[in-house]
């Protein structure tokens, strides 16, 4: 059980290391409003709708940040495992994928109704747990 453990815990981590963006500059123009970033996420006491912002993720954004949110560098898109990402509130990530940021590449998701947007940030906080830093504790 331990060693399958061990060889799951490989796997998953070259997983994330395969489709990384270490190359990922965050652009510091792009700044969510504090009204914005002060915002709460109204799902915060509901973790099980993660698994549903898991289903919207695959479908809308992992064609860029790849299925693990690692993101992508031929894409330049965002590594959201990264600590400059997990790092901001819920309001500025809800901002942010909210209005996208055109000019380097990640659209606009205000078409997408406002909880599952929500749903979408429950599921970037799981990420964290999964990147290369928690599967390798030597890093
Ligand atoms: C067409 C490609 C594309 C798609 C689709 C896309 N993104 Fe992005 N995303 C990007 C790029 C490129 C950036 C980096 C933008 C920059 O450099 O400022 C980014 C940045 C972000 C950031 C901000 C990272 C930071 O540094 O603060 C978040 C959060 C994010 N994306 C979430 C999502 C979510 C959630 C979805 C799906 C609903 C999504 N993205 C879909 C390309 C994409």
């Amino acid at each position: 059980m331990k060693a399958l453990c061990t060889a799951m815990l490989i796997f998953v981590s070259s997983l994330s290391a395969a489709g990384q963006n270490p190359s990922y500059q965050q652009d510091q123009q792009w700044i969510a409003p504090a009204a914005a970033s002060g915002k709460p996420n109204p799902l915060t006491n509901k973790p099980e709708t993660a698994a549903g912002g898991r289903k919207l993720f695959l479908r809308n954004c992992a064609e860029c940040h790849g299925p693990n949110g690692a993101g992508m560098e031929k894409k330049h898109s965002a590594d959201l495992q990264l600590p400059v990402v997990q790092q901001q509130s819920d309001g500025a990530l809800f901002w942010k994928i909210t209005n996208g940021n055109a000019s380097k590449g990640m659209p606009s998701f205000s078409r997408l109704p406002e909880l599952q947007r929500w749903q979408l940030i429950l599921f970037l906080r799981t990420l964290k747990a999964t990147g290369p830093a928690a599967a390798d504790p030597a890093k």
